[in-house]
């Protein structure tokens, strides 16, 4: 195991994504009563120990709406990692809100979550200046990355601080027997990364059961983790939730 403690970024898109299925056309600003609120749970989840909370305000607005992500960067007390699309108008926004941290993911509206990791080589130009004009603002930068030579070398190239490694492949493939392969793509992509400079978190699929294999990546500062965590908590409460999964990082 990472002798290093790996701190937990908690996902909180999911309890948007509860809100808007009922609650779309009832924008809070009207005072009407609307459930669950998402920056509750950021606080709960801070109070349990997360060393961050992440939203990805998407394009489409299926579940984290802007003004969520104004409210928790007036709210919560630790950080605030702001995952958006490789666009302008995301990057103004993230201007605006100044979170501690933005992760560059690809996103388009077809997909459930993010699927693939983000194509850095092939958008350089745009990355890397999304990664200057962040850093210029005084916001660190992640991009997430599947764990491709081609890409971590760009990031690095990029100016980016963190990659991301994107364990969704990992993740799907842990029953089956591709799983050692995956993992072996990810101890190298981590390998890779620390040597190119750059700081290593991990996410996507991440849950109870697979956490116990995905802290064994080398060099892992933050993993950063949703559905799971939201799921659990529908039954054990999210407070039980989190301090589990740090208990998971945490080799316990
Ligand atoms: N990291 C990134 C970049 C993501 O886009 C997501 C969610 O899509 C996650 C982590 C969390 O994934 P999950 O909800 O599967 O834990």
């Amino acid at each position: 195991m990472s002798s290093q403690r790996i701190l937990l970024g908690v996902n909180i898109d999911h309890v948007a994504t509860v809100r808007q299925a009922r609650y779309k056309d009832s924008p809070r600003e009207c005072g009407q009563f609307v459930e669950p609120d998402p920056i509750t749970l950021a606080l709960l989840c801070e109070k349990a120990g997360a060393d961050g909370i992440t939203v990805h305000p998407r394009e489409d607005a299926r579940h984290i709406q802007r003004s969520d992500v104004c409210r928790l960067r007036e709210t919560i007390q630790t950080r605030l990692n702001m995952e958006m699309a490789a666009t302008d108008e995301m990057l103004d926004f993230a201007l605006e809100v100044r979170p501690e941290t933005i992760c560059v993911v690809p996103e388009s509206r077809e997909e459930v979550t993010t699927e693939g990791g983000l194509e850095v080589a092939g958008q350089f130009e745009r990355v890397e200046r999304i990664v200057r004009e962040a850093a210029q603002a005084g916001i660190e930068s992640s991009l997430f990355i599947d764990p491709d030579r081609e890409q971590i070398e760009a990031s690095a190239k990029a100016g980016a601080k963190f990659v991301e490694l994107h364990t969704g492949a990992y993740a799907n493939a842990y029953y089956t027997s591709d799983r050692a392969a995956e993992f072996a793509r990810l101890t190298q992509g981590a390998e890779m990364a620390n040597e190119a400079g750059l700081v290593v978190n991990a996410g996507h699929g991440i849950n109870y059961v697979n956490a116990s294999e995905v802290i064994e990546i080398p060099y892992l500062y933050e993993l950063n983790i949703g559905h799971s965590i939201v799921s659990r908590a529908l039954f054990f409460g999210i407070d039980e939730a989190v301090r589990e999964m740090k208990a998971k990082l945490a080799g316990v």
